[in-house]
C-alpha cells in the first residue's frame, strides 16, 4: 500500500507560481519560446510539419536517445530512457528498484520529490545531513558512516537543490566508492549538471559504476520546463524494469516533443551558454545584495544550480513567505517545503530586472518583519 506524503513544494507552486510579479523562488533559468528554440536549434517549420503523430517507443525514439547518448552516455543509446521530465524518471526508478522496508540514504535537505516517493513507498530513510555551518559542504566520510550492507540505495543531487552545493571530482569518486563497497544503487540526480560556475560539470557516475542510475532534464539549464523532457541513464536491465512501470503510466513521449528535444540536445552548448552566463551575473547580484541586508538574511554562495538556501531572521519564515507572495507579489519558497523551517529557497535564474525588483521588495519586507534587528 503506497502512502505518498503531500508534495509541499508543488503545493506551494500551485498557490503562487501564477500569482506573483517576481519569481525569485524557482530553480530554473529564463524559459525559451518555441520561436527562440527553433532559431537556436535550427528546426524548420517544414520539419515540424513532417511529424506524424504515431506512437513513439517506450524508451524514447531512436533520434532523441542517440542525441542524449552522444552528449551524456559515451554514445551508448542502450543506456538511455527518455522520460516526461526527470520527475517521471524518479518515480520509475524508485518503483523499479525499491520495495517497502528497504533502507535508503537520502540527502537532507533534498529536492522533495527524491525523498517523498521513497517515503511513500514505505522505505526507511536515513538522512545524510548537510550543515549550514559547514557551508552545506557534503562530507563523503559522514556518508560512509551511514551506509551499511543493508543500504539498498543512496540518493543524491549535485549541484544541489536547494543549497547550490556540489562535489569535487575527488569527492564524487569517494561517493561512488562508498556505494560500491555496499553494493548499493546510486541514484545520481544531475538536473543542474550543466550549471556550474567555477568547475567543469561532473562526469556521469554510470560510466564507472554499473549500479549507478543518473537523471537529467531539459527543465533547468536549458530553460524548457514546459517541454517536459528528462532522461535516465542506466544499465539496460534497469531500463527494462522501468519500462514495465511506464506501461501503466505514460507509455511514451510525443514524437513532436522528441523532435524538439533531439535538436535541443544537439545544440546544447548554444542554448545553455547564454543562460549560464546570465545566471552567473545574477548570482553576483544576489551575493552583493545579501551583504547589504544587515544579517537579516544570509546565504552560502551556490557553486552550481540557480538557487541558494539562505537563513532568514524573521519569526516564522513560512508565514513571511505567504505574506511576501500575497502582499508584495514575490515568490520565495519557504524551507518548510524541504523540512528546514528557518530557511527559504531563493532562485536567481530569471531575468535580471525581475530579480532586482524581487530582491528590493524582499529587502523591504525583511525590514518590516524584523524591526528589532535593524
Ligand atoms: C533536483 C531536481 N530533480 C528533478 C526535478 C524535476 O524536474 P523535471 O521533472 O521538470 O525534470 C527538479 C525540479 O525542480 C529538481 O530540482
Amino acid at each position: 500500500m503506497r502512502n505518498y506524503p503531500p508534495a509541499l513544494l508543488e503545493e506551494w507552486m500551485r498557490l503562487y507560481y501564477f500569482a506573483v510579479d517576481a519569481d525569485i523562488g524557482s530553480s530554473g533559468v529564463s524559459d525559451h519560446s518555441l520561436a527562440e528554440v527553433r532559431a537556436l536549434a535550427g528546426i524548420t517549420v517544414e520539419e515540424m510539419d513532417a511529424v506524424v503523430f504515431h506512437d513513439s517507443q517506450t524508451l524514447g525514439g531512436t533520434g532523441v536517445r542517440s542525441a542524449i547518448a552522444r552528449r551524456w552516455a559515451a554514445g551508448d543509446a542502450s543506456r538511455v530512457m527518455v522520460t516526461h521530465g526527470s520527475t517521471e524518471a524518479i518515480f520509475l526508478v524508485m518503483n523499479a528498484l525499491l520495495d517497502a522496508g528497504d533502507e535508503v540514504v537520502v540527502l537532507d535537505p533534498v529536492y522533495p520529490g527524491l525523498g517523498d516517493v521513497v517515503r511513500g513507498m514505505g522505505c526507511r530513510l536515513v538522512p545524510w545531513r548537510l550543515r549550514p555551518d559547514d557551508g552545506w559542504r557534503p562530507d563523503p566520510d559522514a556518508l560512509a558512516a551511514l551506509v551499511t550492507d543493508r543500504t539498498r540505495m543512496i540518493v543524491v543531487n549535485f549541484p544541489h537543490n536547494p543549497t547550490g552545493t556540489t562535489l569535487t571530482v575527488e569527492e564524487q569518486d569517494a561517493l561512488v566508492a562508498v556505494a560500491e563497497r555496499a553494493g548499493a544503487w546510486l541514484l545520481w540526480d544531475g538536473a543542474f549538471a550543466d550549471l556550474t560556475y567555477d568547475t567543469a560539470p561532473l562526469p556521469d557516475p554510470g560510466l564507472r559504476y554499473a549500479r549507478a542510475v543518473s537523471l537529467g532534464t531539459l527543465s533547468k539549464g536549458f530553460g524548457l520546463p514546459g517541454l517536459r523532457v528528462g532522461w535516465c541513464l542506466a544499465d539496460p536491465a534497469v531500463l527494462d524494469r522501468m519500462a514495465r512501470v511506464r506501461d501503466y503510466l505514460t507509455l511514451h513521449l510525443s514524437p513532436l516533443v522528441e523532435l524538439i528535444a533531439e535538436r535541443v540536445v544537439d545544440a546544447a552548448d548554444r542554448i545553455l551558454g547564454p543562460r549560464r552566463a546570465a545566471a552567473r551575473r545574477n548570482r553576483q547580484t544576489v551575493d552583493a545584495w545579501m551583504a547589504r541586508q544587515d544579517g537579516l538574511i544570509r546565504w552560502t554562495l551556490p557553486a552550481g544550480g540557480v538557487c541558494g538556501f539562505p537563513r532568514l531572521e524573521v519569526p516564522d519564515v513560512e508565514a513571511f513567505c505567504h505574506a511576501l507572495a500575497r502582499e508584495q507579489r514575490v515568490l520565495l519558497v519557504p524551507g518548510t517545503c524541504f523540512g528546514w523551517p528557518g530557511h527559504a529557497r531563493l532562485g536567481f535564474g530569471g531575468a535580471p530586472d525581475v530579480l532586482r525588483d524581487g530582491l528590493d521588495r524582499l529587502a523591504g519586507a525583511l525590514r518590516a518583519a524584523a524591526p528589532a534587528l535593524v
